[in-house]
């Protein structure tokens, strides 16, 4: 969501936390770190800054839906939302796992990660008849999702921080949110959920499509980070880990029918449907 590919560069070094000058004297005995990230600006141009090292991204991410969770409850629920491609996706997992839940009469097991208010996907597969376990970092988001998910199985924390036996569900769903992990570690992430499917199990999911290692932007008054490779790194990166690309687009956010005001007008991302071999 709300992340657009960068239009051009503009160089600034500033102190974005307000703690000091990047010329630190050498009278200053523990002299603050900084890092550099790039900050997405109102007209969709790019400024390098240099932030005060304090808050990692998973932090910064953590932070900012923990103050934004009312707004991005509103957000999901509006007009602009209707038609992402989030459901479609969701269904191939359904669809996918019904053989072999309807031979054994048990409930198809499904992890989301980042599930954000539990609309419209955690409560999507609870009236399908799955058996949700469904994970956010953030705590709002989370209790959020609770009061709408009673159903399902809540975890908070970071994604990247869990672990489950292998083969545990029969399918795994995250949308708007791997691309908030650092770009190194998505790999890693995607291994995981290969081992945490069930051979034939399937993932969907989306990603940006902008080839950014760190974009810090704001977003209604709060940092926010993601991560991205390109479009065909992305896909080696699935391949890579042992997944099978069964369907993969890139699809402009609201099929191109946004409002100029919404956050991800103009916005591609790639939607994938993987699966894990037999
Ligand atoms: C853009 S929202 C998407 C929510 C929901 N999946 C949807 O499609 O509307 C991203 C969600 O991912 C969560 N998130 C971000 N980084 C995470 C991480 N490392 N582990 C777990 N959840 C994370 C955020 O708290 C937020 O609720």
């Amino acid at each position: 969501m709300y992340l657009r590919a960068p239009v051009k560069a503009v160089h600034s070094k500033k102190d974005t936390h307000g703690v000091g000058s990047l010329t630190q004297g050498p009278s200053v005995p523990n002299p603050p770190k900084f890092r550099p990230g790039l900050i997405i600006n109102q007209n969709w141009t790019l400024t390098i800054m240099y932030y005060h090292d304090t808050t990692t991204p998973k932090e910064v991410v953590e932070q900012a839906y923990d103050h934004i969770a009312e707004w991005y409850l509103g957000w999901v629920e509006g007009p602009g939302q209707r038609s992402s491609p989030r459901e479609r996706y969701a269904n191939k997992v359904l669809e996918n796992a019904a053989p072999a839940s309807s031979s054994s009469s048990s409930p198809m097991r499904v992890l989301e990660l980042g599930c954000g208010p539990g609309v419209p996907i955690t409560r999507m597969l609870l009236d399908r008849g799955a058996q949700v376990v469904a994970n956010d970092i953030s705590t709002r988001q989370l209790g959020m999702a609770r009061a709408r998910c009673p159903q399902a199985t809540l975890v908070a924390g970071d994604m990247a921080a869990l672990s489950f036996e292998p083969a545990s569900f029969d399918g795994v769903v995250s949308f708007f949110t791997i691309f908030h992990l650092p770009r190194a570690e998505q790999k890693g992430m995607l291994a995981k959920i290969h081992s945490w499917l069930r051979p034939g199990g399937m993932f969907v999911f989306n990603l940006a499509t902008v080839d950014e290692e760190e974009i810090h932007g704001e977003f209604l008054g709060h940092g926010m980070f993601w991560s991205s490779y390109g479009v065909e790194d992305s896909k080696a990166m699935v391949r890579d880990v042992g997944l099978e690309v069964v369907e993969a687009e890139v699809l402009e956010a609201g099929e191109g029918q946004l409002e100029e005001s919404d956050p991800d007008y103009g916005v591609k991302f790639m939607w994938v449907a993987a699966r894990k071999g037999v």
